[in-house]
């Protein structure tokens, strides 16, 4: 059984996690107003020194920026047009291990919350983006992959703070229901709001999530309460269409950041191990249990 090591930097954080994870959005087009050099260097802060995800692995992180960089190198560097007037990226890379790519999924979407708490705009790029040109940038080592990276800027329509509220319950709109999403004991019942009782925030923080092509593979089964199975539901198409970069473990690990940082936050214990007897529930990957 392996056990998350929280770091003292994972414990307390300076943002509000939960607030940060009703904000978030997938911005793919941003401004020409340039990241303020003091948003840059808490940002980078932050990134240096966001620690290792739920098993104790540490990814590296780098953050680029195409600026400098002459017409050549920029062309290599493209997102096939998914992604406009970014020029600032952050890129995730972390060694090929078991569970490497939950890891890298906890501490990219940490850092991308973080982000947002500074009002910058973001998106996970699993699949559009020129990857060997980025590894190369990352200076991959032998054993490590680049899953991930993000750009990141002030949005092309800044949206004022009077439109979080349309936006929260828009996105609400676009996530599975909590009866497709959680399950009481045995897994057969969904799991109701007061059943989850003072989990309801972590659990809902899981749903909010974002995931490949917003597939929200994420399961969970709460066993007793303080208890809980987290399972993945797996779409083979979206998530081998990247070969060993299996983007549908990237989604596991924002859920597991997304629950883990609104537990803390809400002074819940547990945290999350792979327990070796867990239940199997057919149709679905067991991935790990949080427990206090
Ligand atoms: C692991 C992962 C990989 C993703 N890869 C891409 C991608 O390659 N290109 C893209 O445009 N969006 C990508 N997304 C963004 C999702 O499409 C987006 O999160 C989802 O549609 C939900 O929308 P929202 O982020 O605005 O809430 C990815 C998201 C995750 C979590």
């Amino acid at each position: 059984m392996k056990e998350y090591q929280m770091q003292e930097n994972q414990i307390i954080e300076e943002f509000n996690a939960f607030e940060a994870i009703k904000e978030r959005i997938s911005v793919r087009s941003y401004s020409t107003r340039p990241v303020e050099e003091t948003l840059h260097r808490d940002l980078k802060n932050y990134m240096e020194t966001v620690g290792s995800g739920p098993f104790g692995t540490k990814p590296r992180f780098k953050m680029l920026d195409l600026k400098p960089l002459d017409k050549k190198e920029l062309r290599g560097l493209g997102t096939y047009g998914f992604i406009k007037g970014a020029h600032l990226y952050i890129l995730g890379a972390v060694k090929d291990t078991t569970c490497a790519l939950e890891e890298l999924g906890f501490c990219l979407e940490k850092i991308i919350l973080k982000a947002t708490s500074l009002g910058l705009g973001t998106c996970w790029l699993g699949g559009t983006f020129k990857r060997a040109a980025f590894a190369r940038k990352m200076n991959l080592e032998a054993g490590e992959l680049l899953p991930a990276i993000t750009p990141v800027g002030h949005p092309a329509d800044e949206t004022s703070p009077a439109n979080r509220l349309t936006r929260l319950a828009a996105k609400s709109k676009k996530r599975r229901p909590w009866t497709e999403l959680f399950f009481g004991p045995g897994g057969n019942t969904p799991l109701t709001a007061k059943e989850a009782g003072p989990y309801h925030d972590p659990l809902e923080a899981v749903r909010l999530g974002p995931s490949t092509s917003n597939r929200q593979p994420w399961r969970v089964i709460m066993e007793e309460t303080g208890k809980f199975h987290l399972f993945l539901k797996e779409n083979k198409i979206y998530n081998r269409i990247m070969g060993k970069i299996r983007l549908q473990r990237l989604d596991m690990g924002v859920a597991m950041c997304h629950f883990a940082m609104v537990a803390r936050e809400q002074n819940l214990p547990g945290s999350w191990k792979v327990e070796a007897g867990a239940p199997a529930h057919s149709g679905m990957q067991y991935i790990a249990t949080w427990s206090g």
